[in-house]
């Protein structure tokens, strides 16, 4: 695919940030820009008052996508981090006691291990199997403690692709009174996510990913029934006569003026998903990490991390070949054969000490919804190149 400036790339990046995204997206952002492009709830006149109808219309769209009862717990945020640090930091007090899986992004860890460091909260990390990155219900249930107030974990994922038992860490988190918080970065808008029946109190997302909006746009699920601290406060354009943070939601946790290009352009992207079908386009990702497993494997050189199952993983791999390091095999891709994936240790040091991959990293193809089959044999034949070089 030809993009701007002459840079011609088969995109395999797409864990990081969906690229291209679909036509509608930059439509709408364009339009709202020119047409619409006041600063919603700041003022009573009708181009406020219009870009206010559009964010809120993107509120309910959102709740309705992931059946969430009230669109006021919608509360958006620049991105998974910018959320995550909302629930972390707006929930846990003194003295409590969080649960993660060492498959963690460090969007998670490092809230947490902030806090643990100012001497306020304690962390227990459950091992995922070191071949697959799975987890075991069992060992949430046994790290639980008479303190601990959160479970977090991912939804998939960001290195191998692994999908969590999150309805069943949900239903555990119910029984035992425990908030549960899940970081769906790698899934939202991919797998469908119900977060009353899956016993979700807060959920972070990306916009820039699956949901196919842009950057600089996310949120942050908290059901109502949990009073958050308001990490930032100033203007709401709500109760201006108070000089303290309204308590109304979602006020309460936005302040400043909102990402209006982005919100919309988050809404084109949901909306894009909801006229194909979230099914369809999660079959077209999951039949090319399937194909590219399966040749993949056949690559004598090749080391797959995860659980190699499209019913057990996202459309995300992560390999090495031979000892290259991953960075070097990532430059090859780019430089000689125009393809981008994402190598090193992603984010997630716990993730790369569970699978022995801390030294080497991994290189990570993410396939997404423009992907095609002959992007994969592309990206195979260079493989397999690279491949042969490393033996030789
Ligand atoms: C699992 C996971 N969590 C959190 C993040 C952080 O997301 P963002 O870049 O939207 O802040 C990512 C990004 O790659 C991720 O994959």
């Amino acid at each position: 695919m030809e993009f701007g400036r002459g840079i011609i790339l088969i995109y395999f990046d797409n864990a990081a940030t969906s690229f291209p995204k679909p036509e509608v997206v930059y439509d709408k952002m364009d339009k709202f820009m020119r047409n619409k492009g006041a600063n919603p709830g700041r003022a009573g006149h009708q181009l406020a008052n219009a870009a206010s109808r559009e964010i809120f219309a993107v509120r309910e769209l959102i709740a309705d996508f992931f059946n969430i009862e009230d669109s006021a717990e919608v509360v958006f945020a620049l991105n998974t981090t910018d959320a995550l640090n909302l629930g972390i930091r707006g929930i846990l007090t003194k003295g409590d006691h969080v649960i993660i899986s060492s498959m963690e992004h460090n969007s998670v860890i490092r809230p947490l291990k902030h806090l643990e460091r100012e001497g306020l909260i304690e962390i227990s990390v459950v091992d995922c199997d070191y071949e697959t990155g799975e987890l075991l219900i069992a060992d949430i249930e046994s790290s639980i403690k008479d303190n601990t107030e959160l479970i977090i974990t991912t939804h998939a994922s960001n290195v191998t692709g692994t999908l969590m038992p999150i309805k069943e860490i949900g239903q555990l988190a119910n029984k035992k009174d425990i908030n549960f918080m899940v970081d769906v970065a790698q899934t939202a808008g991919v797998y469908e996510i119900d977060v009353q029946k899956l016993n979700i109190d807060l959920m972070a997302f990306p916009g820039h990913k699956g949901l196919l909006g842009p950057q600089g746009v996310g949120g942050l699920y908290i059901n109502k029934k949990l009073s958050l601290k308001s990490l930032r406060q100033g203007g709401t354009g709500s109760n201006s006569e108070a000089i303290y943070q309204p308590e109304t939601i979602p006020d309460r946790y936005e302040s400043g003026t909102p990402n209006g290009p982005g919100i919309v352009g988050l809404g084109a992207g949901i909306n894009y998903i909801l006229d194909k079908g979230i099914d369809n386009l999660r079959k077209h990702e999951l039949e090319l990490t399937e194909y590219l497993l399966e040749e993949l494997i056949k690559i004598p050189e090749v080391k797959i991390y995860g659980p190699q199952d499209i019913d057990k993983q996202a459309a995300v791999i992560s390999i090495n070949i031979g000892r290259e390091a991953a960075s070097e095999v990532g430059f090859i891709l780019d430089r000689a054969f125009n393809i981008g994936v994402r190598t090193g240790l992603h984010c997630s040091p716990l993730a790369h000490q569970t699978l022995g991959t801390d030294e080497q990293g991994t290189v990570r193809i993410s396939p997404g919804i423009f992907n095609t089959k002959d992007d994969c044999e592309e990206l195979l034949t260079a493989i397999r190149g690279i491949a042969k070089e490393v033996q030789g």
